[in-house]
């Protein structure tokens, strides 16, 4: 199977302006781009073009809510919002996708869409682009949920900020660069054929990459952009083909496909204590996962490593730590290392038989359990769970 390449188009003004740009040419580069910020900043006043399409810029400090008559495009010049109760996306769920600098958002017709700053103290700026004046109707009335949603916890900023101090402090990585030993093991034992694969808080891609170096056809996902950043990098370097997304795994929209032959979340998520964003997170890659398709998981399953930053009780421990940061090792590129204040993050345990059972509720069956032969993840468990085949 081969891999869709990425495409990374950045869309500037001068190019959604141009008055012999179609409407398919457009929507096809905003399909498939991101933002040239600088220029989208200079813009200043709603533009109606003599073809119908519109452009304008609006300030989100606040919940807005619009129904959507027609197709229409958001582009994030400053700033993160987030999307709540957008067809095609999870309304079920939590909280929206968030939606970050740079980056464009299809919205749906016939669908009523929330946007909001994805933290109560930010303001965004975005760029609505239509084929129709008016695409996007501003409702009065905020939609009633919108109110009742959560704000994003503010520990998926905080791997963000992990990322990007420490390659200013120079280290070339987080993670060790191998692949990870308890994934080699599990496909070698799962006798895992080459096959379209998500990768589920994918980190800087170690597992993407290696796994797209082998022909398997991959997605990575992770909210941490400097990570999917130097994912991309480390893919051009090896000279392998896979897609890198920002996407909350607890809500998995708009992915390149809808159906994966594998799922793997090698470490991800024990970095979601809450209940319900785990539950959010087990449900979606049911629905993504083919019928007797594999999901790989590696969790925590007992505290790492002295010293690390043990926070089973983030909600409550995490205020009093002074500025929310902690004293972590890293590896610099010439070998040595430094210790740097991060962002504290939290984690959760589960014993071996309640992460199956959790697991379990959202239609999958236990395939193997290979925690006991990984010597390296001794405090780790690594479960092959399989969505059943109606077949089998
Ligand atoms: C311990 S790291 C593991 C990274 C990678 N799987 C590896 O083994 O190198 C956990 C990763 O999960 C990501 N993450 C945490 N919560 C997430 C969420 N809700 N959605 C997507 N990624 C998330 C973090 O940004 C981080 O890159």
């Amino acid at each position: 199977m081969t891999a869709t390449p990425p495409v990374h188009h950045a869309i500037s003004l001068r190019s959604v302006l141009a008055p012999d740009t179609s409407w398919n040419e457009l929507r096809s580069t905003l399909t498939t781009g991101s933002v040239d910020i600088d220029s989208f900043a200079a813009l200043e006043e709603a533009r109606c073009l003599p073809d119908g399409r519109t452009v304008a810029r609006r300030c989100i400090d606040g919940p807005v809510c619009f129904t959507v008559s027609d197709e229409a495009f958001l582009l994030v010049v400053s700033g993160r919002v987030e999307l709540v109760a957008l067809a095609g996306h999870a309304s079920d769920g939590p909280s929206g996708e968030v939606v970050g600098e740079g980056q464009v958002r299809r919205l749906v017709p016939g669908a009523a869409a929330g946007i909001r700053p994805s933290a109560s103290t930010d303001t965004a700026v975005v760029v609505e682009v239509s084929n129709v004046p008016g695409a996007l109707k501003e409702q009065p009335e905020s939609l009633p949920r919108l109110a009742e949603v959560p704000a994003l916890p503010d520990y998926y900023y905080g791997y963000s900020d992990r990322y990007a101090r420490v390659y200013e402090a120079g280290a070339p990585l987080w993670e060790p660069p191998e692949p990870n030993e308890a994934l080699v093991h599990a496909l070698e034992t799962m006798g895992v054929e080459p096959c379209s694969v998500i990768d589920l808080g994918c980190g800087e891609g170690r597992d993407a990459n290696y796994l797209a170096g082998r022909g398997f056809d991959v997605v990575g996902v992770d909210v941490a952009r400097p990570a999917l950043t130097k994912a991309r990098e480390r893919a051009a370097a090896q000279g392998v083909e896979a897609t890198f997304l920002e996407r909350d795994i607890c809500v998995l929209a708009d992915l390149p496909r809808q159906r994966f032959d594998l799922a793997i979340n090698m470490g991800c998520l024990h970095m979601i204590p809450d209940s319900d964003l785990r539950s959010a997170h087990l449900k979606r890659v049911h629905e993504l996962l083919a019928p007797g398709g594999l999901f790989l998981v590696a969790h925590c399953r007992e505290r790492w490593l002295d010293g690390f930053f043990s926070v089973p009780d983030y909600e409550s421990v995490g205020p009093v730590v002074p500025g929310r940061v902690i004293p972590r090792r890293i590896r610099l590129e010439d070998g040595s290392t430094t210790e740097l204040m991060l962002p504290l993050v939290p984690y959760k345990e589960s014993p071996t038989s309640e992460l199956i059972d959790e697991i379990r509720v959202h239609g999958f069956e236990l395939a193997a359990d290979l925690s006991s032969r990984t010597a390296a993840f001794g405090s780790t468990t690594v479960l092959a769970m399989r969505k059943p085949s109606p077949d089998a």
